[in-house]
């Protein structure tokens, strides 16, 4: 088995490669057919090359007495052998009219012996049998070249919409019975699926996604076992970048929402592109038309702040000629809330609390602590302090268990993903009577959160007091006198919450 595997990869590359394109380099000797492939569109070359041994004896003789014919036989509308081109000894140029753009041979190649024929682009009428008539110096040449085309076509034509049913399909000129057809896109063979689905020399794909986008080859297997393949580089205007993009942005910053095309649209000869952008909240609907501008494919929504309340969906929708194409994006929004609201004082117990409005899932958090100057801070990150002695990081929140002066200043909360850094939101620490110099937005439940765990404390204190007393003096009524241990502290907090509550409405 293992000596066999290697035989049947050679004998596999060999029948691959004999299948298209017979090397050009094998292109001398008289009337010896040879037979070039070549897809509708691209250009092709007719080879026919004076031999080495030809061309060392044309060479003694006295030059330049060139004449070249080339003529195409058949074909279904033309029944006699018809002129092509024809390169006279004068010089002389003359070419048949409906290929005059298209056919070519080069006056640098001629002097060398090279009397191939260009063609470009190739038409699918353009296959049938070609011959040149060659007299270079006192040698006669003849060349026989067989052109093979295969069509790949579109339906609907060129471009292709994401999302848009779609038919490839594969055609040739060869002149026997198809038997198979295999896709490869990328180089991997497609099989038939719900996705995409092979008619006889059709590939249809249901709803072309970007990853569709890129080489797709078409291989037909004949009757009489002849292999043709050729590629075909499908583009897809579609968006660029990731299929549901999340934008991390800090509250009280600026957001730009990506919407991006893949193409330009006017690269493909459409100039009708409108994009609007909407969403859905609180029961309404936001729009923002974008302005059109036909030298760009970039429509980004530019917020100039936001707070949590923008964070959620986002619709950018493109319109296309008559076509709709819409992506979403997410705009989760980075807040840091302090459990100190207002004054921190010095060896206060402070947490500083980094949320994310629509987590992923797969979002880390970091804290850092900045230079107190927040100009300089990108050049001041000072790491190394972050988890120094009374500090500690517990996933997205930081504790200072007792703030000192040489905590004020910036905190920043980055948020990292699997492929780096999404986005920061900074905290300014002041101490001592100092206002805090962060935006004022506060999760009134994260602030309570963080009171809520002061007054456990104190809960406990109370209560440890009480059962240290109890001790001392068994009370006549213990149930009532838990009750009223506990029942303090609770309106105690509600007191504080609402304090807190005209706080942050201020
Ligand atoms: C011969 O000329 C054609 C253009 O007419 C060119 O494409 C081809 O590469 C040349 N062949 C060689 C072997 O130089
Ligand atoms: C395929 O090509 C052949 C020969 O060029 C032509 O007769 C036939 O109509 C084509 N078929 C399709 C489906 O285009
Ligand atoms: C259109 O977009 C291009 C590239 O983004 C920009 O240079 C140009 O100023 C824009 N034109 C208008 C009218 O907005």
């Amino acid at each position: 088995m293992r000596l066999v595997s290697p035989v049947l990869f050679l004998t596999f590359t060999l029948l691959a490669s004999n299948a298209g394109h017979i090397p050009p380099g094998a292109a001398e000797g008289e009337s010896r057919e040879q037979k070039v492939w070549v897809r509708a569109g691209s250009s092709a070359v007719l080879p026919c090359h004076l031999s080495p041994r030809r061309m060392s004896k044309s060479l003694k003789h006295l030059p330049d007495m060139t004449s070249v014919l080339w003529k195409r036989h058949g074909g279904s509308a033309h029944q006699e052998p018809h002129m092509v081109l024809e390169v006279e000894p004068s010089g002389l140029r003359k070419s048949a009219l409906h290929m005059r753009s298209r056919v070519s041979v080069q006056d640098s190649a001629l002097r060398n012996g090279n009397f191939s024929l260009r063609i470009d682009p190739v038409r699918s009428e353009d296959a049938g049998l070609y011959e040149a008539r060659v007299t270079y110096n006192t040698e006669v040449q003849s060349c026989q070249v067989e052109l093979g085309v295969i069509t790949v076509t579109l339906s609907p034509p060129s471009p292709v919409i994401e999302n848009e049913p779609l038919l490839l399909s594969c055609n040739s000129s060869h002149r026997a019975s198809l038997v198979e057809t295999c896709w490869f896109h990328n180089g991997c063979l497609i099989p038939t699926s719900r996705t995409f689905c092979s008619l006889p020399g059709a590939l249809s794909i249901f709803r072309p996604a970007m990853s569709d986008a890129g080489p797709w080859r078409c291989q037909l297997r004949y009757s009489d076992n002849e292999i043709i393949s050729t590629t075909y580089d499908l583009q897809i205007l579609g968006f660029d970048g990731p299929t549901n993009p999340v934008v991390y942005a800090a509250a009280g910053s600026a957001a730009d929402l990506p919407c991006t095309l893949s193409y330009l649209p006017s690269a493909f000869g459409i100039n009708m592109v409108t994009a609007h952008w909407s969403r859905l909240a609180g029961g309404h609907l936001q729009d923002w038309g974008i302005s059109q501008n036909l030298s760009s494919r970039s429509f980004p929504l530019h917020l100039p702040v936001v707070w949590p309340g923008d964070a959620g969906q986002y619709h950018c929708a493109v319109s296309i000629g008559s076509k709709k194409i819409i992506r979403d994006v997410t705009l989760a929004v980075i807040t840091v809330t302090p459990s100190i609201q207002g004054l921190v004082s010095e060896g206060s117990h402070l947490l500083l609390i980094c949320s994310l409005t629509h987590p992923q899932g797969h979002e880390r958090f970091q804290w850092k602590y900045l230079d107190s100057a927040p100009t300089n801070s990108k050049v001041a990150v000072a790491t190394s302090r972050n988890l120094e002695g009374h500090r500690s990081q517990m996933g997205p929140t930081l504790e200072i268990l007792q703030v000192s002066q040489k905590d004020t200043g910036t905190w920043e909360c980055s948020v990292y993903g699997p492929e780096g850094r999404l986005g920061a939101a900074q905290y300014g620490l002041q101490i001592t009577g100092a206002q805090v110099s962060s935006p004022p937005t506060i999760f009134s439940g994260q602030v309570t959160f963080g009171l809520t765990l002061t007054l456990f404390l104190l809960l406990t204190v109370c209560v440890l007091a009480l059962a240290m007393q109890k001790k001392a003096r068994p009370p006549a009524f213990p149930a009532l006198e838990g009750m009223f241990a506990v029942t303090v502290p609770w309106k105690k907090m509600e007191e504080k919450q609402k304090e807190n509550m005209q706080q942050t409405e201020c």
